[in-house]
């Protein structure tokens, strides 16, 4: 045996499971849960109504004060720059750019943006702006939303505003964040702003949301230098049947319909899948909805796709017998009497498995992997994992800090599953942690924690928490160890 054998354990530096050198080391947030300041220069969001309509949000929660990001933003880049972070992923709130969703921008709210970014890029973090995340203009709202077909040609507008403002700076843009949870948990089951619960505005919302992304792609290309690279956040479902029966892999279909493919088919496919269509027909009149040209305008091409992956969808045909308890819907942010998931109400959800954390989602990081791996198969695009994360019950010790091992256990889990993907040939180019800080959880309000760094919601104090320390040492090393 040669020293040269593979088998022989290294003991270098090098880590055993190592990322592309580029790898992007994030964390992502998002305006409405960290950023305050809500009647500093800009009007409501339809989560400011939400939040102050009473039995909406956890403990009557509100974002207005949220992590004083907004004030507290050069601390918090000094703090992401101490952690070694190599890029963040923010969203900017529409509502402080184009307070009435319509019309000219004001440049006030465009110069906080502008200042974050240029404080990320002195400190060598590469920025990556989200244009929305789930805070509509309060008037567009009132206007009729995002089921009116307006609501996504003034997306496109806001969306010019921003690139004109940041395009010199901000290297990668993301359209929509998670648009499955703006139309079917906003406008289907109500547990998100605006809380309307019809499953005709829950589809309709949907297609307007893609129109909107594809017209938004259109006004980016126009302004923003060549280099820029567009990208959209799915939080695509890694839907699995409970067995292999036929009626749970009919279940299985249909909640892939309108949870992925009714993103991926017109964006990425060429238009809606008849299934979809089928499935849905009782709710709305598709060839009326969907007007000619729409598809190719919702199809054209972006730079990268964006994953959201938290955990794995378990699903089973509806129950024959009555008398068995019904085990609960996993909509993931909050059930409600209403369904979202229009045309497919009875499909019954379960948990992959008894490890949860303190949202009760299962812990499989498996799902991560196999969605990288489907996505690189089906769309061929280089990926990020915009999202990954866990809340749990942080303990506070006497002296402030936080020993979360469970935490990094799951980061560890699915950091390696991304690696797993990437050696399989996946082309992932970044991770973003959910998420950098403790921040306004929306409907569980401040009552679930997912922040890598702990935030006293009193004091607004910020101290790192062992997750932090952790997640250092991996972007140090470039890996797992
Ligand atoms: C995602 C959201 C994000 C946060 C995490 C826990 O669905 O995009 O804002 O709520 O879940």
């Amino acid at each position: 045996m040669t020293t040269t054998d593979p088998t022989i354990v290294s003991h270098s530096s090098a880590p055993r499971v190592a990322f592309p050198p580029a790898f992007h080391w994030g964390t992502a947030t998002a305006a409405y849960q960290i950023e305050g300041a809500a009647d500093d220069g800009r009007t409501p969001s339809i989560w400011d109504v939400f939040s102050h309509t009473p039995g909406k949000v956890v403990n009557g929660d509100t974002g207005d004060i949220a992590v004083d990001h907004y004030h507290r933003f050069r601390e918090d880049v000094r703090m992401m720059a101490d952690l070694g972070l190599t890029s963040y992923r923010f969203s900017l709130s529409w509502s402080r750019i184009q307070p009435t969703g319509r019309g000219p921008a004001v440049e006030r709210g465009l110069d906080f943006y502008r200042a974050l970014v240029d404080a990320l890029l002195e400190h060598g973090i590469s920025p990556v702006a989200t244009l929305y995340h789930w805070d509509l203009p309060q008037e567009l709202e009132q206007a009729g939303g995002w089921p009116v077909r307006e609501t996504a040609y003034r997306f496109a507008e806001y969306a010019a505003h921003a690139a004109r403002a940041l395009g010199d700076r901000v290297p990668v843009w993301t359209t929509l964040n998670e648009p499955w949870c703006s139309a079917f948990l906003g406008y289907g089951s109500g547990v998100h702003a605006p809380g309307r619960t019809d499953p005709a505005d829950a589809l309709k919302a949907a297609h307007h949301l893609n129109l909107g992304h594809g017209l938004a792609v259109g006004a980016l290309r126009e302004i923003l230098p060549a280099s820029a690279q567009l990208a959209v956040s799915l939080n695509l479902h890694m839907v699995r049947p409970l067995t292999d029966s036929a009626e749970d892999l009919e279940a299985a279909r249909r909640i892939e319909a309108v949870g992925n493919r009714i993103w991926t088919g017109p964006m990425f496919n060429g238009g809606y899948p008849a299934d979809l269509k089928a499935d849905t027909a009782s709710f709305v009149d598709w060839d009326e909805l969907v007007r000619p040209g729409d598809e190719a305008e919702i199809g054209r091409p972006i730079d990268l796709l964006g994953l959201n992956y938290y955990n794995p969808t378990i699903v089973s045909a509806p129950q024959k017998d009555s008398e068995a308890p019904e085990p609960a819907r996993n909509d993931g942010h909050g059930n409600s009497p209403y369904s979202p998931w229009p045309g497919s109400e009875d499909v019954v959800f379960h948990l992959a498995n008894e490890d949860v954390t303190a949202m009760n989602w299962s812990i499989d990081a498996s799902g991560l992997s196999d969605s990288l791996i489907g996505m690189h198969h089906d769309f061929g695009l280089p990926l990020m994992v915009t999202e990954n994360g866990a809340a749990f019950e942080d303990v506070v010790g006497p002296d402030g800090t936080v020993d979360d091992p469970e935490r990094i256990r799951y980061v560890r889990l699915h950091l390696a599953a991304v690696a797993d993907a990437i050696a399989a040939g996946a082309d992932v180019r970044g991770y973003y942690l959910w998420s950098l800080m403790d921040n306004f959880e929306w409907a569980y309000g401040y009552s679930k924690r997912f922040g890598i760094v702990h935030v006293d919601f009193e004091t607004q104090r910020r101290t790192p928490k062992s997750s932090a320390h952790w997640y250092t040492e991996v972007i140090r090393r470039g890996g797992l160890d």
